[in-house]
């Protein structure tokens, strides 16, 4: 590792050469079967013809302009993302933190708009949000936020899956302004909420006059079997935020509104130099077209059904596995252990595979796989678990 990197990340000891669909090839040439995909970002799997063709296009015709100017694929692709969510307008940004701190700022405004002299958002417990300041703030993890203080005020948090915590919070507060939940919560371990809890947040914030603001930056992009998460629960949000997936790799994040918090900001407000350039925005519309065209999001919920089975079936009469959870290829299998190890035993096998809070093999690969790679998957993470000691 260089000495003038930044100590931020601590990497597996590998490194990958090139990709194609679900396999990564290392500098030695080994082959590995991608269960991960870059941390839930390369759906499509790696150098898909489609996107590669679009980006080497497009760079070769215009990179950047800002927007001091008009930018068509960024107006095609909010289009198509108000599509896809049945949503107003879009704010193109280039990450998902960045997403969550235009959330945040259009909660601001709207909360000031109704009187609130400091808005606040409720949080959930072990929720992640990104990086940035605010966005840190709103996390659910001391781990995370540890050494940052002084932290951005306007957070109060309540246990996820628990709507009458925040009933409870709504009648000791008249400054709340919005709750921001994930959908099904990624980093905490793949947790997936009872049916019936979004819809009760939803009527929670009708009552109230809140906004509803799910962060979708990892459950998001036909994931779980839907476009969106929450759209297996019939609730739409009044703010929704998205990454990751969205153009397959190439950086990108967008926050995503209706009603008046899609009219919050004028000119001027909110920016941002590269989010939203050509480059950017006319990937994602490739992007969200072939997602489209292969109807992926019914090809992950196939797919994640017949991987849960695989699992569920050989894991049954195994003690450790404390649960096997979550929806299409977003899964989480939950051991009585710290498995860190063997993220480094499946990559000897030629897996790459990530653990989540120490004790839960996180899984989000392509949503590209075929049944073949599924069970290649599943073979592999029950021989892992299978070989603990
Ligand atoms: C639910 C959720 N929100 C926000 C983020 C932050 O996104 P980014 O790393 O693109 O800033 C992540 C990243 O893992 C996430 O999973």
């Amino acid at each position: 590792m260089s000495d003038h990197l930044m100590n931020t990340y601590a990497a597996l000891p590998v490194a990958f050469e090139r990709g194609e669909g679900a396999w990564l090839w290392d500098e030695n040439g080994k082959r590995y079967l991608d269960a991960i995909s870059g941390l839930g970002v390369c759906a499509l799997g790696h150098a898909h013809p489609e996107v590669t063709a679009v980006i080497s296009e497009q760079a070769a015709t215009l990179l950047h302009t800002a927007n001091l100017v008009r930018i068509p694929w960024q107006e095609e692709l909010a289009d198509r993302l108000a599509g896809v969510t049945g949503m107003d307008r879009v704010f193109v940004a280039n990450s998902g933190t960045e997403a969550i701190e235009c959330a945040l700022k259009i909660t601001r405004i709207l909360g000031h708009e109704r009187g609130l002299d400091n808005p606040g958002v409720i949080v959930m417990e072990n929720s992640f949000h990104g990086r940035t300041l605010a966005a840190l703030s709103a996390t659910g993890s001391r781990k995370a936020q540890a050494g940052f203080e002084p932290l951005v005020s306007g957070f109060v948090r309540a246990p996820f899956g628990d709507a009458a915590a925040i009933q409870k919070i709504a009648q000791g507060s008249n400054e709340v302004a919005a709750i921001l939940v994930e959908p099904i919560q990624g980093e905490a371990g793949i947790r997936v909420p009872q049916p019936g809890y979004l819809e009760s947040l939803r009527s929670m914030c009708d009552q109230q006059g809140w906004l509803l603001i799910f962060d979708e930056i990892q459950s998001g992009l036909c994931r779980t079997g839907k476009w969106y998460a929450h759209q297996h629960e019939q609730v739409i949000p009044d703010i929704l935020t998205t990454a990751k997936a969205l153009a397959n790799g190439f950086p990108i994040g967008a926050c995503v509104a209706r009603g008046a918090a899609a009219e919050a900001f004028t000119p001027g407000r909110h920016g941002s130099t590269f989010g939203g350039n050509p480059l950017a925005s006319r990937t994602a519309c490739t992007v969200l077209d072939i997602m489209q065209s292969q109807d992926l999001p019914g090809q992950a919920a196939r797919t994640g059904e017949h991987v849960f089975k695989g699992f569920r079936s050989r894991l049954k009469d195994d003690s450790r596995v404390k649960d096997i959870r979550g929806r299409g290829l977003m899964i989480g299998i939950e051991m009585d252990c710290d498995v860190n190890q063997l993220k480094f035993d499946a990559l000897e096998k030629g897996l790459l595979l990530n653990i989540t809070r120490n004790n839960v093999i996180r899984l989000l690969p392509p949503l590209i796989i075929d049944e073949a790679q599924a069970d290649q998957i599943v073979d592999a993470v029950c021989s892992l678990i299978e070989s603990l000691d």
